[in-house]
């Protein structure tokens, strides 16, 4: 078996050389059959890319600030999402069924904040999935966390059954606390969630994210993480794109601002109008008349 030297070694990534597309705008997806490269294919625009607004949040953190009231807060933001992240309790819930936007389903779970996080299950069948018309499932992957193994067993059984019907699985890496989100851990995680089958990967940036990409045969979307300034968030997502990130999936650095579609539209003008960093948050603050976070 390879041991760590050969991981501690990688560095002949190529980064100028683009992956094979096989004929389909979505990378790594070339191979797939028709039904996943339509569910694909509404998930990422004609550039490729996306813009996901995650608010799953609650699946183990309970009640989050600007997530208390989502028919109230992250409704009227669907419609400048490509896509919605959450949980099914939610969507059946809070959303209208006529809504058009794909949803990208969480189907992990289990344990509180009160508990080991990376104790979790499959929390949804693949079939419910189907039956809520969902774009992708989301399964969090705790690469180095305790429950490690079982977390992927959670992602492959969930790849499997989406092989099945043809709904993509989008593999999220949760990082721990105490592990360093540099470009060895985030390329370790990014790689074997692809190796094992995911369609799409969700990860943090970090300095070196062009050999993250590189290294990754599916597309990657950027997590927001905790919210930043307006700017430094917008940043983050300017140098994510410019690494070869396929879109970003921000939570918190949009529903927690003052003005979250302000901010959402911000992040568009990033990810699909090209705008530098200094362009899009004048943006925001045009938008949201002036907000100072
Ligand atoms: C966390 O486990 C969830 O997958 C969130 O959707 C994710 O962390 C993105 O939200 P945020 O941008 O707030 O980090």
């Amino acid at each position: 078996m390879a041991d760590l030297e050969g991981n501690i070694n990688a560095k002949n990534f190529q980064v100028d050389t683009p992956a094979p597309d096989f004929g389909f705008r979505i990378k790594g997806a070339g191979n797939h059959d028709y039904g996943m490269k339509r569910l694909l294919g509404r998930i990422f625009g004609e550039d490729g890319r996306t813009v996901m607004l995650a608010f799953d949040h609650g699946y183990f953190q309970g009640p989050t600030r600007g997530l208390e009231r989502i028919d109230l807060n992250i409704v009227p933001l669907a419609q400048h999402a490509d896509a919605l992240m959450g949980t099914r309790g939610i969507f059946r819930s809070s959303f209208p069924a006529e809504l058009s936007t794909p949803l990208v389903v969480r189907a992990s779970g289990g344990p509180s904040i009160l508990k080991e996080l990376s104790d979790e299950n499959v929390a949804m069948s693949i079939k419910d999935a189907a039956r809520m018309d969902a774009a992708a499932v989301a399964v969090q992957v705790f690469i180095g966390g305790e429950h490690e193994t079982r977390s992927i067993k959670n992602m492959t059984d969930l790849v499997d059954g989406g092989l099945e019907l043809g709904i993509p699985v989008l593999g999220v890496t949760a990082v721990g606390k105490d592990m360093v989100r540099d470009a060895r851990y985030i390329g370790l995680a990014t790689r074997i969630i692809a190796e094992l089958g995911a369609n799409l990967v969700k990860t943090y940036y970090c300095d070196g994210f062009e050999d993250v990409v590189a290294g990754c045969p599916v597309p990657i979307i950027v997590a927001g993480g905790k919210k930043l300034e307006s700017r430094d968030a917008l940043e983050m997502a300017y140098r994510s794109i410019d690494s070869g990130a396929a879109g970003l999936d921000m939570g918190r650095n949009i529903f927690q601002r003052q003005n979250p579609a302000a901010m959402i539209q911000a992040v568009r003008a990033v990810v699909h109008g090209g705008s530098s960093v200094d362009e899009a948050h004048a943006l925001y603050q045009d938008l949201s008349g002036g907000a100072d976070d």
